[in-house]
Protein backbone atom coordinates (compact mmCIF):
# COMPACT_ATOMS: atom_id res chain seq x y z
CA UNK A 1 0.00 0.00 0.00
CA UNK A 2 1.32 3.76 -1.25
CA UNK A 3 0.54 6.22 1.32
CA UNK A 4 0.27 10.30 0.57
CA UNK A 5 1.02 12.08 3.24
CA UNK A 6 0.63 15.64 3.10
CA UNK A 7 1.41 18.13 5.93
CA UNK A 8 1.33 22.25 6.83
CA UNK A 9 3.43 23.18 9.69
CA UNK A 10 4.30 26.87 11.08
CA UNK A 11 6.45 26.27 13.97
CA UNK A 12 7.28 22.79 13.07
CA UNK A 13 5.47 20.93 15.69
CA UNK A 14 3.02 19.43 12.95
CA UNK A 15 6.15 18.87 11.21
CA UNK A 16 7.29 16.47 14.02
CA UNK A 17 4.07 14.68 14.25
CA UNK A 18 3.97 14.11 10.51
CA UNK A 19 7.34 12.20 10.78
CA UNK A 20 5.84 10.24 13.71
CA UNK A 21 2.75 8.84 11.98
CA UNK A 22 5.16 8.16 8.99
CA UNK A 23 6.88 6.10 11.10
CA UNK A 24 4.05 4.54 12.59
CA UNK A 25 2.65 3.75 8.84
CA UNK A 26 5.73 2.54 7.96
CA UNK A 27 6.21 0.47 10.65
CA UNK A 28 2.85 -1.53 9.22
CA UNK A 29 4.79 -1.97 5.75
CA UNK A 30 3.36 0.90 4.42
CA UNK A 31 5.50 3.23 1.41
CA UNK A 32 4.77 6.90 2.38
CA UNK A 33 5.45 9.53 0.44
CA UNK A 34 6.16 12.41 2.72
CA UNK A 35 5.62 15.77 1.31
CA UNK A 36 4.73 19.52 3.08
CA UNK A 37 2.10 21.00 1.38
CA UNK A 38 3.96 23.64 -0.27
CA UNK A 39 6.01 21.13 -2.18
CA UNK A 40 3.16 18.88 -2.12
CA UNK A 41 2.16 17.08 -5.83
CA UNK A 42 -1.68 18.05 -6.23
CA UNK A 43 -3.56 14.59 -5.70
CA UNK A 44 -4.56 14.01 -9.19
CA UNK A 45 -1.08 13.83 -10.08
CA UNK A 46 -0.04 11.67 -7.26
CA UNK A 47 -0.37 7.65 -6.98
CA UNK A 48 -1.65 6.68 -3.25
CA UNK A 49 -3.90 4.50 -1.95
CA UNK A 50 -4.37 5.95 1.62
CA UNK A 51 -4.31 10.15 2.00
CA UNK A 52 -2.92 11.39 5.40
CA UNK A 53 -3.32 14.80 5.89
CA UNK A 54 -2.11 17.14 9.08
CA UNK A 55 -2.50 21.03 9.87
CA UNK A 56 -2.15 23.25 13.38
CA UNK A 57 -5.27 24.77 14.16
CA UNK A 58 -5.68 27.84 13.83
CA UNK A 59 -8.96 29.46 14.81
CA UNK A 60 -10.67 26.61 15.10
CA UNK A 61 -10.42 24.98 12.02
CA UNK A 62 -7.30 25.17 8.82
CA UNK A 63 -5.44 28.05 8.48
CA UNK A 64 -6.25 30.58 6.28
CA UNK A 65 -4.03 33.26 4.81
CA UNK A 66 -4.82 35.76 7.49
CA UNK A 67 -3.93 33.51 10.47
CA UNK A 68 -0.50 32.16 8.59
CA UNK A 69 0.47 35.96 8.56
CA UNK A 70 -0.81 35.86 12.05
CA UNK A 71 1.95 33.16 12.94
CA UNK A 72 4.91 34.50 10.86
CA UNK A 73 3.73 37.90 12.88
CA UNK A 74 4.56 35.41 15.99
CA UNK A 75 7.98 34.34 14.31
CA UNK A 76 7.46 32.12 11.75
CA UNK A 77 9.50 31.20 8.36
CA UNK A 78 7.88 34.04 5.96
CA UNK A 79 7.83 31.67 3.43
CA UNK A 80 5.49 29.07 5.57
CA UNK A 81 2.79 31.62 4.94
CA UNK A 82 2.06 31.22 1.41
CA UNK A 83 0.10 28.21 1.27
CA UNK A 84 -1.88 25.85 3.35
CA UNK A 85 -4.02 22.53 3.65
CA UNK A 86 -7.37 24.13 3.01
CA UNK A 87 -5.74 25.22 -0.50
CA UNK A 88 -3.97 21.61 -1.16
CA UNK A 89 -7.11 20.11 -0.41
CA UNK A 90 -8.85 21.94 -3.09
CA UNK A 91 -7.00 19.77 -5.75
CA UNK A 92 -8.67 17.34 -4.83
CA UNK A 93 -10.84 17.26 -7.63
CA UNK A 94 -14.45 15.76 -8.05
CA UNK A 95 -15.60 13.51 -6.06
CA UNK A 96 -15.78 10.33 -8.52
CA UNK A 97 -11.98 10.59 -8.14
CA UNK A 98 -11.31 9.38 -5.16
CA UNK A 99 -12.50 6.14 -5.83
CA UNK A 100 -13.20 5.52 -2.26
CA UNK A 101 -9.92 5.69 -1.23
CA UNK A 102 -9.16 5.48 2.46
CA UNK A 103 -7.94 8.80 4.20
CA UNK A 104 -7.01 10.36 7.35
CA UNK A 105 -6.68 13.60 9.56
CA UNK A 106 -4.94 14.78 12.70
CA UNK A 107 -4.08 17.96 13.62
CA UNK A 108 -2.03 20.23 16.52
CA UNK A 109 -3.60 22.33 18.58
CA UNK A 110 -3.12 24.05 22.09
CA UNK A 111 -6.56 23.39 23.87
CA UNK A 112 -6.99 20.27 26.19
CA UNK A 113 -10.22 19.76 24.50
CA UNK A 114 -10.36 15.87 23.40
CA UNK A 115 -13.42 15.72 21.09
CA UNK A 116 -12.97 19.64 19.81
CA UNK A 117 -15.79 20.10 17.05
CA UNK A 118 -14.00 22.64 15.55
CA UNK A 119 -10.48 21.88 14.36
CA UNK A 120 -8.48 21.59 11.67
CA UNK A 121 -8.57 17.81 11.59
CA UNK A 122 -12.25 17.88 11.53
CA UNK A 123 -12.63 20.27 9.09
CA UNK A 124 -9.98 18.21 7.24
CA UNK A 125 -11.97 15.36 7.38
CA UNK A 126 -15.33 16.62 6.33
CA UNK A 127 -13.55 18.03 3.48
CA UNK A 128 -12.11 14.42 2.44
CA UNK A 129 -15.23 12.95 3.21
CA UNK A 130 -17.05 15.62 1.08
CA UNK A 131 -14.61 14.69 -1.87
CA UNK A 132 -15.33 11.25 -1.59
CA UNK A 133 -12.50 9.81 0.43
CA UNK A 134 -13.78 6.70 2.87
CA UNK A 135 -12.43 8.08 6.69
CA UNK A 136 -10.72 4.70 8.22
CA UNK A 137 -10.10 7.05 11.56
CA UNK A 138 -11.38 9.77 13.99
CA UNK A 139 -10.13 13.54 13.73
CA UNK A 140 -6.71 12.87 15.52
CA UNK A 141 -5.56 15.29 17.79
CA UNK A 142 -1.90 16.27 19.33
CA UNK A 143 -0.88 18.68 21.94
CA UNK A 144 1.81 21.41 21.75
CA UNK A 145 2.34 23.21 25.07
CA UNK A 146 1.98 26.73 23.81
CA UNK A 147 1.38 28.35 19.95
CA UNK A 148 5.05 27.51 19.17
CA UNK A 149 5.76 23.86 20.80
CA UNK A 150 6.87 22.35 22.25
CA UNK A 151 4.61 18.92 21.85
CA UNK A 152 3.31 17.74 24.87
CA UNK A 153 5.37 14.49 26.46
CA UNK A 154 4.22 11.13 25.07
CA UNK A 155 2.55 13.01 21.67
CA UNK A 156 4.96 11.63 19.50
CA UNK A 157 4.88 8.11 20.48
CA UNK A 158 1.08 8.63 20.26
CA UNK A 159 1.11 9.50 16.54
CA UNK A 160 3.70 6.53 16.15
CA UNK A 161 0.95 4.44 17.11
CA UNK A 162 -1.67 6.16 15.63
CA UNK A 163 -0.01 5.79 12.41
CA UNK A 164 -0.05 1.97 12.98
CA UNK A 165 -4.24 2.22 13.40
CA UNK A 166 -4.42 4.35 10.04
CA UNK A 167 -2.44 1.57 8.68
CA UNK A 168 -4.15 -1.22 9.64
CA UNK A 169 -7.72 0.63 9.56
CA UNK A 170 -6.68 1.18 5.48
CA UNK A 171 -5.55 -2.43 4.53
CA UNK A 172 -8.56 -3.55 6.18
CA UNK A 173 -10.93 -1.42 4.51
CA UNK A 174 -9.27 -1.91 1.28
CA UNK A 175 -9.29 -5.90 1.96
CA UNK A 176 -12.82 -5.94 1.33
CA UNK A 177 -14.73 -5.60 4.74
CA UNK A 178 -15.01 -1.89 6.31
CA UNK A 179 -12.98 0.07 8.79
CA UNK A 180 -14.50 3.88 9.24
CA UNK A 181 -14.71 4.43 12.87
C1 LIG B 1 -3.16 32.39 14.25
C2 LIG B 1 -3.23 31.18 15.16
C3 LIG B 1 -4.46 30.70 15.58
C4 LIG B 1 -4.54 29.60 16.45
N1 LIG B 1 -5.78 29.12 16.83
C5 LIG B 1 -5.84 28.03 17.63
C6 LIG B 1 -7.11 27.48 18.01
O1 LIG B 1 -8.17 27.95 17.61
N2 LIG B 1 -7.13 26.39 18.84
C7 LIG B 1 -5.97 25.82 19.29
O2 LIG B 1 -6.06 24.85 20.03
N3 LIG B 1 -4.76 26.29 18.93
C8 LIG B 1 -4.67 27.38 18.12
N4 LIG B 1 -3.45 27.87 17.74
C9 LIG B 1 -2.23 27.17 18.17
C10 LIG B 1 -1.75 26.24 17.05
O3 LIG B 1 -2.59 25.13 16.95
C11 LIG B 1 -0.29 25.85 17.27
O4 LIG B 1 0.47 27.00 16.98
C12 LIG B 1 0.11 24.71 16.36
O5 LIG B 1 -0.42 23.50 16.84
C13 LIG B 1 1.60 24.56 16.23
O6 LIG B 1 1.85 23.71 15.15
P1 LIG B 1 2.96 24.07 14.07
O7 LIG B 1 4.25 24.24 14.84
O8 LIG B 1 3.02 22.90 13.17
O9 LIG B 1 2.56 25.32 13.37
C14 LIG B 1 -3.35 28.96 16.89
C15 LIG B 1 -2.11 29.45 16.44
C16 LIG B 1 -2.04 30.53 15.59
C17 LIG B 1 -0.69 31.02 15.11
Amino acid sequence: MRALLVYESMFGSTSEVARAVREGLTAEGVDVALHEVRSAPAAADADFDLLVVGAPTHAFSLSRPTTRRDAVRQGADEDRAETGLREWLRTLGPKDAAHHRPAAAFDTRVTKVRNLPKAASTRASHLLSRHGYQLVSRPAPFLVDDVKGPLLDGELDRAREWGREVARAALHATSGSSAAS
